[in-house]
């Protein structure tokens, strides 16, 4: 057995900052992939066939291609068609929401087909425009069945954000691997990234769980 921990003590709050530059970027690429998988997924249920099409397109490519690769194209391909420099922060976010737009369309969609088809009828019947019924009638029922899953994604988002490393994206993974380097020991800055890590994805966990039983207090 050959640990020492003491030797990664000066390194700690540099590993600490890697908590929040991984978090800002999940945070945000979390919100692109809510917005636009929500838009995805109103496309797929339309009786519109283009639109139908072009969402089923979209997540055909985004969830048939690794995410890794999706990364490396935006930043290190990209630049070699446009000639412009894609800073890894905007690389990052735009890989991670465009693929998560594809992933959570489908969970939306599920949810939204799972709402009773009479609410639909009732609210037509009643004379209620699409976007109050979409957004004020079926989402709000939607939702509920969503989060679980919903929650799931973050969540491989969360622990998939390990992935920027592989272009220099100063988050807590690659920290991890430059204090390896550094102080020639791999194990302990491992080690304490992958506690950081679990107790990102406990909080996120207990988040949900907590919203999951506020919205059953309505039921
Ligand atoms: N490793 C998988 C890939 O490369 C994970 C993608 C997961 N993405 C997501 N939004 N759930 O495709």
């Amino acid at each position: 057995m050959n640990l020492d921990f003491s030797q990664i003590v000066p390194y700690i709050p540099f590993m600490l900052e890697g908590i929040w530059a991984t978090l800002e970027f999940v945070i945000v690429s979390i919100l692109i992939g809510l917005v636009l998988g929500t838009l995805l997924a109103l496309c797929k249920i339309t009786k519109a066939p283009l639109l139908k099409g072009l969402a089923d397109v979209y997540t055909s490519i985004f969830r048939g291609t690794p995410l890794i690769l999706q990364l490396m194209i935006i930043y290190f391909a990209v630049p070699q068609l446009t000639g412009y420099d894609i800073p890894a922060f905007l690389s990052a976010i735009l890989a991670f929401g465009l693929n998560s737009a594809a992933y959570v369309s489908e969970i939306i969609r599920a949810g939204i087909m799972a709402v009773d088809k009479g609410q639909t009828e009732a609210a037509e019947a009643l004379g209620v425009p699409y976007r109050p019924m979409m957004f004020n009638i079926i989402l709000p029922q939607a939702i509920k069945n969503i989060l679980p899953a919903l929650m799931n994604e973050f969540i491989t988002l969360t622990k998939e954000s390990a992935i920027v490393s592989t272009i220099g994206y100063l988050d807590l993974m690659r920290r991890a691997q430059i204090v390896g380097a550094d102080i020639y020991r791999n194990f302990e800055p491992l080690l304490v990234a992958g506690a950081i890590y679990w107790i990102m994805i406990f909080v996120l966990t207990k988040v949900g769980q907590a919203v999951e039983r506020r919205m059953r207090q309505s039921d």
